[in-house]
């Protein structure tokens, strides 16, 4: 079995309301409430970047966990904003921590990273490969906003959350997993420039917005109520237990209104949804393990209890599991 000994979550201290935003931006604070359920979100402090952030939650699901920085044998970072494009981050925060010279990779899958990382943790661990994973899932998009573009940089967030997860004897724990994926969409999310396909250095005319995080809202929407409920279903399906046996859901905070819509979809209680979209906003590849962290520490989450993981985004990338928390 895989047990998650510890969580543990940071956020910046500096708080944007939606009324900060209302000064430079043609936007409201009730367009933005009505529309994605988002009072305020984090921004990193000028010294601060995913590393740091990634660090801070590490340390913190660590404590929780009882595990030294020396006994963690694997660390992934789930993120889409690395510190640099060149090397990744895990290995900086292995560093950081004192983990020693242990494997440590960046994962992408956008904001569906960390549940991405979660079944690349979980089947490593459940392989005998390592036996203490440290997964985190961090995100500075502040940093690559266009802060001028109302469509998009009133949704986002700066965070970090980290899990420590090892491997157990006992019964399988994880009840379902189930993933996808649609190239088909990627233009909906993107950074247009700064890969290999169009570098900074490219001859091509180059629009200054084309160098910031671009998402097409409405695609992006109707992918989600189209996709998600199925990829829900499928998993209480595959976990062989009905809807109302779950007993906690740590979704991706993008929008309440998906949030409601699947929970109507999927007839689970709402109830049921750990939501702190309100206080952070969406924080990418930090989302869902905030969530987790916040959920686990105010005592929501308890063993034996059913849970699901879920995240979508950029890719696009869906996908999630349930498992039985021990
Ligand atoms: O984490 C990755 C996954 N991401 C998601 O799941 C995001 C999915 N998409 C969404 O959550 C929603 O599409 C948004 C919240 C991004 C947008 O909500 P919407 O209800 O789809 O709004 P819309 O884009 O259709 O825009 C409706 C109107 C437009 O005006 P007109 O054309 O009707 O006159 C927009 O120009 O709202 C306008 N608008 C705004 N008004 C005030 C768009 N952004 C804003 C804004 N403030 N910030």
């Amino acid at each position: 079995m895989i047990k998650i000994l510890g969580t543990g979550s940071y956020v910046p201290e500096k708080i944007l309301t939606n009324f900060d935003l209302e000064k430079t931006l043609d936007t409201s604070d009730t367009w933005i409430v009505q529309r994605t359920g988002i009072h305020e979100r984090r921004i990193a402090a000028p010294e601060e970047s995913t590393v740091s952030l990634s660090v801070a939650a590490a340390k913190k699901a660590l404590a929780a966990a009882e595990v030294s920085p020396k006994d963690v044998d694997l660390l992934i970072l789930t993120t889409s904003t690395a510190d640099y494009q060149i090397s990744s981050s895990a290995p900086i925060i292995a560093n950081e921590l004192g983990c020693g010279k242990i494997p440590a990779f960046d994962l992408n899958a956008v904001c569906a990273g960390f549940v991405y990382g979660f079944c690349v943790a979980a089947g490593l661990l459940e392989s005998g490969m390592y036996k203490n994973c440290l997964l985190i899932g961090s995100d500075v998009y502040s940093r690559i906003l266009n802060w001028e573009d109302r469509n998009s940089c009133i949704l986002f967030g700066d965070g970090a959350g980290a899990i420590l997860l090892k491997k157990e004897n006992g019964a399988p724990n994880i009840l379902a997993h189930d993933y996808s994926s649609d190239g088909s969409g990627s233009a909906y999310i993107r950074i247009p420039v700064g890969g290999s396909k169009i570098p900074y250095n490219s001859n091509e005319n180059i629009a200054k917005e084309d160098l910031y995080f671009k998402m097409e809202g409405k695609k992006v929407y109707e992918f989600t109520i189209k996709e998600i409920p199925a990829c829900v279903k499928r998993l209480i399906e595959k976990a062989n237990i009905a809807s109302s046996d779950l007993d906690a859901v740590i979704f991706h905070q993008a929008n309440i209104r998906i949030i409601d819509a699947v929970a109507k979809d999927c007839e689970i209680p709402i109830e049921k949804f750990f939501i702190n979209i309100q206080k952070y906003g969406n924080t990418s590849s930090a989302s869902v393990p905030l969530a987790l962290d916040e959920a686990v520490r105010k005592g929501k989450i308890k063993t034996g209890d059913k849970v699901m993981l879920l995240g979508f985004g950029g890719g696009l990338s869906w996908g999630g599991v349930i498992l039985e928390w021990q």
